[in-house]
């Protein structure tokens, strides 16, 4: 459960996971066939700083799925901003029971989202959503390094998704979900510190606002943990974006 901490330091940012615009134009470049105005469905969108790079990378309609209702409302705001609003459509929806018919998207995106329902799960889940040989671009977290290398206490850093596996072990559960894989990359760390520069600069602005609050300052310790763990075990671990594409059940 995401304590009100969490809300405090997050709530207004851009990102809400690790990537970035050229993460995500990468991703997009290893995609080919779509349509002229593809369907298109972004998972887990967050306040949806990579809706917004798909927009200005289509002509096609984004309908872009979270729970989090203060993130689809900045995500409307910056359609407006930018000239998105009648391509760009925030919808408040559980990625585990998405509102939508069979085969309607030519593309599904999700970055830093899928796991919360479980990533092999997921992505077996969505593929019925897809047209014939649509597309699945989806990023992952995951280790670097084979499972027996990682160290306990990079492990403990982890401990709250002890199901994270390696490269191939993502890989292996989109091809097992009836994708076939055109296309993989590890995020960089500039990618994270997309994500992590403005949370650092968030704790840094609140250590100042809380001072004196024993209790809050703790509780705002964790989000600086999490960055300077990143900082000590980063080699270990990153996403794995993944570009796919819906097999044909003879495939
Ligand atoms: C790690 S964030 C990634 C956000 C965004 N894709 C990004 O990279 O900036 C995961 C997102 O999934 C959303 N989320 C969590 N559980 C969800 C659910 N069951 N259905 C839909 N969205 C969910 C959260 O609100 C959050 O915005």
């Amino acid at each position: 459960m995401l304590d009100e901490m969490f809300w405090t330091v997050h709530s207004g940012l851009k990102r809400e996971g690790p990537g970035d615009e050229a993460s995500a134009r990468r991703a997009f470049a290893a995609i080919h066939g779509l349509p002229p105005r593809p369907a298109v469905l972004d998972v887990g969108c967050g306040p949806g700083g990579q809706t917004l790079t798909l927009a200005a990378l289509t002509d096609g309609t984004i309908t872009a799925v979270d729970n989090h209702q203060p993130f689809l409302d900045d995500l409307a705001a910056a359609a407006a901003t930018q000239g998105f609003a009648d391509r760009i459509r925030p919808l408040n929806a559980s990625m585990a029971a998405l509102p939508f018919d069979g085969e309607t998207f030519d593309l599904i995106w999700s970055e830093g989202a899928a796991y919360l329902m479980g990533f092999a799960e997921a992505v077996a889940a969505w593929r019925p959503l897809l047209k014939s040989g649509g597309w699945l671009a989806v990023s992952e977290a995951c280790w670097l390094k084979p499972l027996d290398q990682i160290p306990e206490d990079a492990r403990a850093y982890w401990a709250e998704y002890p199901a994270m596996t390696t490269v191939d072990g993502v890989l292996g559960q989109v091809e097992a979900a009836g994708y076939r894989i055109w296309d993989h990359f590890i995020l960089p760390p500039q990618a994270w510190w997309t994500y992590y520069g403005p949370i650092e600069a968030r704790v840094a602005s609140l250590r100042e606002a809380f001072a004196g609050d024993a209790d809050r300052l703790a509780r705002l310790e964790v989000h600086q943990q999490e960055v300077d763990g990143y900082r000590r075990f980063g080699a270990l671990y990153s996403y794995v974006f993944v570009v796919a594409q819906k097999a044909s059940p003879n495939d």
